[in-house]
């Protein structure tokens, strides 16, 4: 085979000469568009990933702060008439705490006549304590025999007063506010107390009351004022 032989182009394909193809457009534009498809694609995950962070978000910010905006209704109930109660014992009362929930929002407390006896008590007003257990929530009985307040689950004592002398619980009995209408002793809003028997705002079982507690644990906002 001679040297003209081997220099020859490679030849040309069976279907005809190798057409060039157009010139491709930049990568991911279309013409007359302004955004590559990667940042369109980009913004609307973004957009969707928002809008779903915000679905979950939301309504949790909406359910934590409503209480906060949301005016505590007070409420009062009759329980009896003044001569229905004594200040050397205690009578037990049931009455709705909270409306709208059926038996679940009734409660129990026990109420006196007050007695200048007392730490700051006064003759002229009414002693209403609930059975809540400071502890745990259990409900417990006032033992007549004993002048206490014994707790059946875990053995808490609470003195005639409610202020706990014995077992576990954190704090005395939580109190009602009381008041005179028409001869007629009524129960409102529930409150906590401290050690000193110092009304504070309303605390759940098992918390602490009075100095550093009043900020570690610090009451929730759709609680009713401290009277
Ligand atoms: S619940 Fe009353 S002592 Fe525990």
């Amino acid at each position: 085979m001679s040297d003209e032989q081997n220099n020859n182009p490679e030849p040309e394909e069976a279907n005809g000469p190798r057409v060039p193809l157009p010139e491709a457009p930049s990568r991911g534009y279309f013409e007359g568009e302004s955004v590559t498809r990667r940042n369109a694609f980009i913004v609307s995950s973004q957009v969707l990933a928002g809008v779903a962070g915000a679905a979950v978000v939301l309504p949790t910010i909406a359910f934590a702060l409503a209480p906060v905006f949301t005016p505590f209704e007070e409420r009062w109930e009759a329980v009896g008439v003044i001569d229905d109660f004594t200040s050397d014992n205690y009578r037990a009362v049931v009455f709705t705490e909270t409306l709208g929930i059926g038996e679940v929002g009734k409660t129990t407390a026990y109420v006196r006549k007050g007695s200048s006896e007392y730490e700051g008590e006064s003759d002229d007003e009414f002693v209403a304590i609930s059975t809540r257990c400071a502890h745990l929530g259990c409900p417990v009985r006032y033992v007549q025999a004993a002048g206490n307040f014994i707790c059946p689950c875990h053995g808490g004592v609470y003195d005639f007063v409610g202020k706990r002398i014995g077992g576990p619980p954190p704090r005395p009995l939580d109190r009602f506010q009381t008041r005179v209408e028409d001869g007629k002793v009524e129960i409102g809003p529930r409150f906590s107390v401290t050690n000193q028997l110092k009304a504070v705002r309303v605390r759940d079982p098992g918390e602490f009351t009075g100095g550093i507690w009043e900020f570690l644990y610090p009451p929730r906002p759709s609680t009713p004022p401290a009277p």
